[in-house]
Order: C-alpha cells, then structure tokens, then sequence
C-alpha cells in the first residue's frame, strides 16, 4: 500500500487533558487525523452517523474531488476512460491497478467466456422466483449462491483463485441478470455465446428470442460500455461500504457481493435510476408536467418527497458522471433515432434545480442517476432491470474494494461504536 505523508500532530484537548493525535496526509492532499488511540487515551468514541467525516481506510482505487467534480479510477480521468476504453479493461484496472495489455485484455476476455455459463442446478432456482420479483432480489441470492456451487475457491491468497472468482462473479452475474429478465417475461433463456464480447453478450442474452435472432447494434453496445464504466466504481460508498464491512468478517467474497447488491438497491443510492424514471412518469401523469409544483414538493420540509437523481454525499458541484450520462444520453437518442418526453422533462427539471436557491444553497446538482435511466430506457432495457445494470457495473469496483481490504495490514473487523442514550440499570418489578 502506498505510504502517506505524515505532517505532524494534531492537539486535541479533552477535559483538561491535551493529546495529540497524528495527522497525515493522501497522494492528492486531503488531510486526516489518525484517531486510533483516542478512546485509549481520553475515554471518548466519536459521534459521526452516516460517516460523514470518517475515513474508513487507505485507498489506492479511486480518487474524488466532490468539491471540484473529478471522479478518476487509478489515476485516470473518468472522461478518458469512458471515451477511450473497454468496460472490460476498466475492469481490469480496478482489480490489477493497471490498464491490460493485449495479452492481458485477451487472457482476461477468455476467461470471462470460460466463466459466463450457469451451473444448470442454478437455472432452477430462477423458476421458484415469482414473476414479479425484483431482478435485485434474484441478482442478490444468484451472487450468495455461488458460493456454495464454487466452494473450492474459498482461498483468496491464490492469485490464480482470485482471477477465477473475479471472472466468474462478473461474467455469471451477467448471465443471472439477463436470465432474470428472460423469467420475468416467461420468455425462455439464452445462453451467453463465446464469439460475443462481454456487453454484445449481455445484449444478445436480453434480446435475442426463439422468433427474433436479435442483431446487436453497435450504438448500443457503446453505450453500454459507456454506462457499466461510470458505474465501475466510488470509493467508500454505501455498497462498497457494505461489500466491505461483510468480507471484514472473513465472510467469502460471494457473500460480500451479495449485501453490496442489497445496498445498492435502496432508493437513496443506485435504485435511483429506476425512481428517477418513475418519479418523471407521475409529475406527467399525476401533474399534468408540472416541474414547478414538484420543485416546491421537494423543498417543503413538511414533505418526505425528494427529488430522484438529485443530490451526493460527496460532490458539492456537478458529479462528473452524470455530466458524461447527459451528453451520453442525447447522443443515444439521436443515434437511434429515438424521441422521448421524459428526456424533455429531466432537462427542465434540471434548468430549475439548477436555478433555484434551495438546491444552490445545499449544492445539490443531478447525480449520475439523473440522465443514466433514460439512456437505458432508449436502448430497450426496462425500468425494474435499470439498478441491475448499475450492480453489473459495479461488480469490479466492490471485488477490488474488497480485495484491497484483505490485503491492508491494520485491516480489522468492521465494528462501530455507539453512545448508548437508553435508561439505565433497573430491576423487573
Ligand atoms: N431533494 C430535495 N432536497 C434534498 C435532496 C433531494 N434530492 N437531497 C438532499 N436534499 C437536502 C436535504 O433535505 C438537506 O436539507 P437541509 O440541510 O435543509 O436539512 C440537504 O439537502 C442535505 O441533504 P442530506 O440528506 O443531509 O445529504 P446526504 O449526503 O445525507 O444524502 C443523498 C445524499 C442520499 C444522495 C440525498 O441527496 C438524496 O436523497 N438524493 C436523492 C436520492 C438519489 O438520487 N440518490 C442517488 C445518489 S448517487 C448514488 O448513490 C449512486
């Protein structure tokens, strides 16, 4: 891991009682205080929920700049990435820490074909699902079901084991999600196929049926590079938190992956894309298009309403993600030839976000869930599979998390403090 700087002590005083605690300092210059010792030294926890002040680890991964809006993967720029590269190849930076070669990029693409087929015991479960399961619910029990198909691969200090279990957690959980698509429409499966790259299989898996032998459009699979790479990874967020605190327990990585898969469905983080879109069919529908009334919903605090797609823990100016989603988006709809009102809407939406004083003065700008559903929604892929297309992309950022944590020396258990404000001792009567 890389070192950090060290830049002194800072002093902290405690009831009379000064420490000093060291400060240091990342490769990009943010400061931090090294607390470790200090429920040792002065009998006090710290009281920060929601983590907002609390640095978790060290990290080589991603770098954000919330105040300036850069997002980069090991050191590359998130425009540079997704303009020039591969979602595979991304993939392998995150998980390796360099971009592949050719013969990298080949080995790895061979064995995400090896790894793409479902054992046929795992087909079944698909069918004790209902029909109207949420693709996340099945997603999640796909991902913690391997685990017990790939038992042998427990070991992670196994270079070649991690290769394995990377491979297969990518390419199988693309395969479960297409699959799951194909039960919630009772349409039969398809297989993935070896001559196709990794998002053209996806799309074929998705697309293709018994009467329609569906030819992959190379707009789309651009595109779907595009996305899965915005989606690729985000340092501590509340997934990979999650991915993390489980695999701290020395849980398998499957299992991980799993309670990732959960936290990012909720609301407030990657199943946004999907309210976002029908949070926009009900201001039509339910408001005639009326932005202004759902603007002065958001902002009443009487009101639990909160605009989808709006807001970020970490970027206080516009998150560079959706900047690309949006121009990616109009593009998308160009290139194919597709015209949608919700697109027209989100734009207005936007302008009045961006004009209005309660969102400026809490620097709450379109997140990349914004305009990513919407591009979604051009290429065909329905709203209830819009967080399922995040997760996939997201699965190597979690891995690499994960795998970076395994190997931190002052690695621990996942266990926060809590000041306890409930009664005290006291007797049943
Ligand atoms: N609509 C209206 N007001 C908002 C919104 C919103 N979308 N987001 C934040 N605010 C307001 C809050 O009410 C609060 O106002 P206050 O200071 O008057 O109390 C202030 O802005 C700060 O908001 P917090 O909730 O404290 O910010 P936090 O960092 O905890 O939450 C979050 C971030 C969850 C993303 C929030 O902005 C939100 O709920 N956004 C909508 C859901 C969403 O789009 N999630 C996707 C995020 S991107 C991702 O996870 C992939």
């Amino acid at each position: 891991m890389l070192e950090t700087n060290n830049l002194g002590v800072a002093e902290l005083k405690v009831e009379g009682k000064t420490i000093e605690l060291p400060l240091f300092e990342g490769s990009e210059g943010e400061k931090a205080i090294d607390i470790r010792a200090l429920r040792k030294e002065t009998g006090c926890v710290t009281y920060d929920p929601g983590f907002v002040n609390t640095g978790c680890c060290k990290s080589e991964i991603t770098y954000i700049d919330g105040e300036k809006g850069i997002l980069r993967y090991r050191g590359y720029d998130i425009n540079d990435l997704a303009e020039k590269c591969e979602f595979v190849d991304v993939a392998y930076l995150l998980i390796h820490g360099v971009l592949p070669s050719k013969t990298q990029h080949e080995e790895f693409s061979t064995l995400l074909n090896t790894h793409s087929l479902l054992h046929e015991d795992m087909r079944h479960f698909f069918n004790s699902f209902p029909d109207h399961a949420h693709p996340m619910a099945t997603l999640s029990a796909m991902a913690v079901s391997l685990s017990s198909f790939y038992p042998e691969l427990e070991d992670t200090s196994k270079q070649e084991n991690i290769d394995y279990k990377v491979t297969r957690l990518l390419s199988k959980m693309r395969t479960a999600a297409a699959f799951s698509y194909k039960k919630s429409i009772g349409h039969p499966i398809v297989q993935p196929r070896h001559d196709l790259k990794y998002c053209e299989n996806f799309l074929n898996m998705m697309f293709s049926t018994p009467v329609n032998n569906y030819q992959v459009d190379p707009v789309v699979s651009k595109a779907l590079n595009k996305l899965l790479i915005l989606h690729a990874d985000h340092e501590q967020n509340c997934s990979a938190s999650v991915v993390k605190m489980v695999g701290s327990s020395d849980a398998n990585l499957y299992a991980s992956i799993s309670a990732g898969i959960c936290a990012l469905w909720g609301p407030l983080h990657g199943g946004a894309n999907q309210h976002v879109i029908e949070m926009l069919e009900k201001i039509i529908v339910e408001d005639g298009g009326n932005v202004k009334k759902v603007i002065e919903r958001a902002k009443d605090k009487n009101d639990s309403f909160r605009l989808m797609g709006v807001g970020h823990r970490v970027y206080k100016s516009y998150d560079p993600r959706a900047k690309v989603a949006k121009q990616m988006c109009k593009d998308v709809l160009a290139q194919l030839g597709v015209s949608d009102p919700l697109v027209d809407l989100a734009q207005e939406l936007e302008a009045a976000v961006l004009a209005d004083d309660y969102f400026q003065s809490r620097n709450l700008y379109p997140n990349i869930d914004f305009y990513t559903g919407l591009t979604y929604r051009a290429m065909g892929i329905p709203t209830d599979m819009f967080t399922v297309m995040f997760a996939i992309g997201r699965i190597p950022g979690w891995i690499s998390q994960w795998l970076e944590m395994k190997e931190d020396p002052h690695g621990r258990i996942g266990r926060p403090r809590q000041i306890y404000t409930g009664p005290t001792k006291r007797a049943v009567s």
